[in-house]
């Protein structure tokens, strides 16, 4: 076995923190990384199942593979993620050439598997949640040297009518506490300049572990730990934000100030059909409290066109609210049918070509409104965080405190191996603001 494995990965930031993981643990296994695809015995796809393109991008990246295999007998091809908990065995139907299928709650033991697979020369399917072992974590290999991702709840119990999500991913189950707060602290003694806390809904954290802390005190906790960091953390559900997590994120400097507060629709009656557990005017109460109580807060959120049902109406509602709301951005999308969600039982009824103009409409008005949101900043000194070498498209690139990105220009004084900046805002465009290092 000469063990040189390579990694593509799909899909959200929970999907690359699974990556790093599985690194880590086939590195402990004795594997290898591979340089490139073409140099490695093993090809492993970590998927994302959230939309129906995204599992057709993983199909048509496997076929390609599966034909290479024709040649190369060798070859041994994993699919991991979130296709491979959903698909299971049917993912072998249609790629034969598939190895192992390792579904999320399976990985932590990947290894194992991919050993199992290999010595017996037969295809291996590992699905279902039993829960996982968070012991298996700190073995985590990350591939940036600065920006690190924690996962501190993995699954998610809110069965959103449209999303596949707690089907793949199973039931919520957070990490413990202490093995959090351990983590952070070597992250932060050995110089990493941001930490990234990741769950499908951070507010439940802790509610299945007896005698629970929550978030909140989680992020007291970090914000507590020496070290020159930035503290940021996703998603924050919108229907049950807690006064006392916002006033925690106003408390500290090192936690940043922005919240990702996916609304997905702005009518009522689609919130309902979505199983949301908020309404318009409740979701705009937490965006009232939000900029009451933390200074210099940016909002993010998600939504969705063409739900099943969504009428001129609904949609106009969405266009209200999000007029109203100032994001700082929005990822939008066109609503995908996802096989055994609830949603998947209703009339996809709208049109793709009115899906398209609803998306257009959309991401038009927010684009407007994250330039004008830019354009407020010019003139103003912020203090950013230089992405890591060979850093963005077109030069360097940085984040604001609230993970704005700030393209510089004029980047001759830098420190070699700077890391904060002082940065004056020099222009803005709908997603980003350009910058001058002071
Ligand atoms: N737990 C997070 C992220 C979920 S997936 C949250 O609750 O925000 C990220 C985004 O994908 C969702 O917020 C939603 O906007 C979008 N999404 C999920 N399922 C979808 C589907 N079936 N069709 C289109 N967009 C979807
Ligand atoms: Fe999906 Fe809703 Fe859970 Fe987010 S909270 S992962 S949208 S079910
Ligand atoms: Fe993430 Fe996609 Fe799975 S968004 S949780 S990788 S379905």
């Amino acid at each position: 076995m000469s063990g040189y494995f390579y990694l593509h990965t799909m899909g959200c930031q929970m999907n690359k923190y699974d990556s790093e993981l599985i690194s880590g643990l086939l590195i402990k296994e004795g594997f290898k990384p591979a340089v490139s695809e073409q140099q490695a015995d093993i090809v492993i796809l970590n998927t994302c199942s959230v939309r129906a393109l995204a599992a057709q991008k993983a199909y048509s990246y496997l076929g390609r593979l599966a034909k290479r295999k024709k040649k190369d007998k060798k070859l041994i091809l994993v699919m991991s993620g979130c296709v491979a908990e959903q698909d299971g065995l049917e993912a072998r139907d249609r790629i034969p050439g598939l190895d192992l299928v390792i579904g999320p709650s399976k990985i932590r033991e990947i290894g194992k598997y991919l050993k199992e697979t290999i010595r017996k020369k037969r295809g291996t399917i590992a699905v279902g949640d039993e829960g996982i072992d968070w012991k298996a974590d700190p073995l985590i290999k990350r591939v940036s040297p600065s920006k690190a991702w924690i996962t501190v709840s993995k699954g998610c119990n809110s069965f959103c009518s449209y999303c596949i999500v707690p089907y793949v991913r199973g039931r919520e189950l957070s990490r413990p506490f202490e093995d959090i707060l351990k983590e952070a602290r070597e992250l932060a003694a050995a110089g990493y300049s941001e930490i990234n806390l990741l769950g499908q809904n951070v507010n439940t954290y802790g509610k299945d572990i007896p005698g629970h802390r929550d978030f909140s005190d989680l992020l007291k906790e970090l914000a507590s730990i020496e070290g020159r960091f930035r503290i940021f953390f996703m998603t924050s559900h919108p229907k049950d934000i807690p006064i006392k997590l916002i006033d925690t994120v106003a408390g500290s400097s090192k936690i940043s100030p922005l919240f990702h507060l996916p609304v997905q629709s702005g009518s009522d009656r689609i919130l309902k059909l979505m199983n949301r557990g908020y309404t318009r005017a409740g979701y705009q109460n937490n965006l009232k409290e939000i900029r009451s109580r933390v200074k210099g807060a940016s909002i993010t959120s998600d939504i969705i066109v063409g739900f099943p049902g969504e009428t001129g109406e609904d949609f106009k509602e969405t266009m209200e609210l999000v007029s109203e709301s100032g994001f700082d951005s929005a990822y939008t999308f066109k609503y995908s049918p996802r096989k055994g969600t609830a949603a998947a039982g209703l009339d996809d009824s709208v049109k793709q070509w009115e899906k398209e103009k609803r998306l257009e409409d959309l991401m038009a008005l927010q684009a407007s409104i994250g330039q004008k949101l830019n354009e407020a900043l010019e003139g103003a000194v912020l203090e950013v965080l230089l992405d890591d070498p060979p850093y963005g498209k077109g030069g360097v690139t940085a984040r604001t405190v609230s993970n704005k990105p700030v393209m510089l220009e004029k980047t001759g004084g830098l420190e070699a191996g700077a890391r904060f900046v002082k940065v004056k805002i020099t222009g803005a465009t709908p997603f980003a603001v350009k910058g001058e290092p002071l």
